[in-house]
């Protein structure tokens, strides 16, 4: 069974955060469940899909005049970091690795979200930000990633 599953709780009312949150759920459930073949492509995703969700996140609170040195900021990067290092274990066959790593990651992205992305959903609403004027940022580097992607 998968570490975390998509519940009511981890909604914040927030169409445009809330999808790509369940997504990354569902890929990380994907993920734990996965064969040792399925493993890589599907942190590769993982990598993909969080490299989109950070940037966007990033970009709201650039644009919103969320604090620009934040903890959250740091956060995104910490994770993308070390999910980016799983692409290298990965490729050199420590699946084990990206195994251990998986339950935590459903861990630490269970309190993330509702903690530092709701003050950030609460910030953005309270303030009336316009969503619809910003597009993601890529933050990220692209280092580690497949390069067919
Ligand atoms: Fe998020
Ligand atoms: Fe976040």
């Amino acid at each position: 069974m998968a570490t975390l599953q998509w519940n009511e709780k981890l909604v914040l009312n927030l169409p445009e955060l809330d999808g790509i949150h369940e997504d990354f759920v569902t890929l990380l459930a994907q993920a734990e469940a996965a064969s040792d073949t399925e493993l890589l492509p599907l942190w590769r995703d993982i990598v993909s899909h969080t490299e989109m969700h950070f940037g966007l996140e990033d970009s709201w609170m650039h644009a919103s005049g969320f604090a620009p040195d934040n903890c959250h900021l740091h956060q995104h990067q910490a994770v993308l970091d070390i999910l980016r290092e799983g692409i290298t274990k990965g490729q050199s066959g420590n699946l084990a690795a990206l195994r251990a790593i998986l339950p935590d990651l459903a861990t630490w992205f269970d309190y993330h979200a509702k903690t530092m992305d709701a003050a950030l959903v609460y910030h953005l609403q309270s303030t009336d930000f316009d969503f619809a004027t910003v597009t993601a940022t890529t933050t990220a580097t692209t280092e580690g990633a497949n390069p067919n992607e």
